[in-house]
């Protein structure tokens, strides 16, 4: 275990296990579907790439790339899109991924901001939800674990764009960041 991390939340077996999973659901009902999956950048990136090998249909995959929270342990409020879709998805069904779910207003902004490209449908697919600290209503169709309010990094999470590459999800010791 890294030295700054205090406690395994999720080793990559249970993460592995848990994708399997909402990779059986997604593909029940979207395998007819030819859906556009998005990832939200940067900490989705190693959920995505997992995910998406636990789909059994064919599909297509873009990115968007988001910042909100800086170098900072806690969302600003401020949505910042880095990198915009390339593709068009009016009359498509997407399917947006993303890490974590905090606050929710990355993901409320970003449903907003796809929902002005008129897709047939949207919904969510969260590894990680966070649901004490919501402050804008989200709702997930699909969810990997729900976890307390703590600082958890690894498996795409940072902090300060550190530990991202850990192969398991733990929780960050408090001195690393207080
Ligand atoms: C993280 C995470 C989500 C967002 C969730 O992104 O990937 O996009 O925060 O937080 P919220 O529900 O409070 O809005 P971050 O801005 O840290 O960028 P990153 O994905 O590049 O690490």
């Amino acid at each position: 275990m890294h030295k700054d991390v205090g406690e395994i939340l999720f080793n990559p077996a249970d993460i592995q296990t848990r994708i399997d999973e909402l990779g059986a659901d997604i593909t029940a009902a979207y395998k007819d579907k030819n859906p556009i999956l998005i990832a939200v950048l940067k900490g989705s990136f190693m959920f995505m790439a997992d995910l998406t090998r636990a789909l059994d249909f064919p599909c297509q995959i873009e990115f968007l790339g988001v910042s909100s929270y800086g170098n900072q342990t806690s969302s600003t409020g401020a949505v910042k899109i880095t990198r915009d879709l390339g593709c068009d998805i009016e009359g498509r069904h997407v399917i947006v991924v993303e890490d974590i779910l905090d606050s929710g207003l990355t993901l409320n902004y970003l449903t907003g901001y796809l929902q002005g490209h008129k897709p047939a449908s949207i919904e969510i697919c969260t590894l990680l939800d966070k649901p004490e600290r919501r402050k804008a209503d989200v709702f997930p169709k699909y969810k990997g674990f729900t976890i307390p309010d703590a600082f958890v990094v690894g498996y795409g999470l940072d902090f300060a764009e550190r530990y991202r590459n850990l192969p398991y999800i733990g929780i960050l010791k408090p001195e690393v960041y207080s």
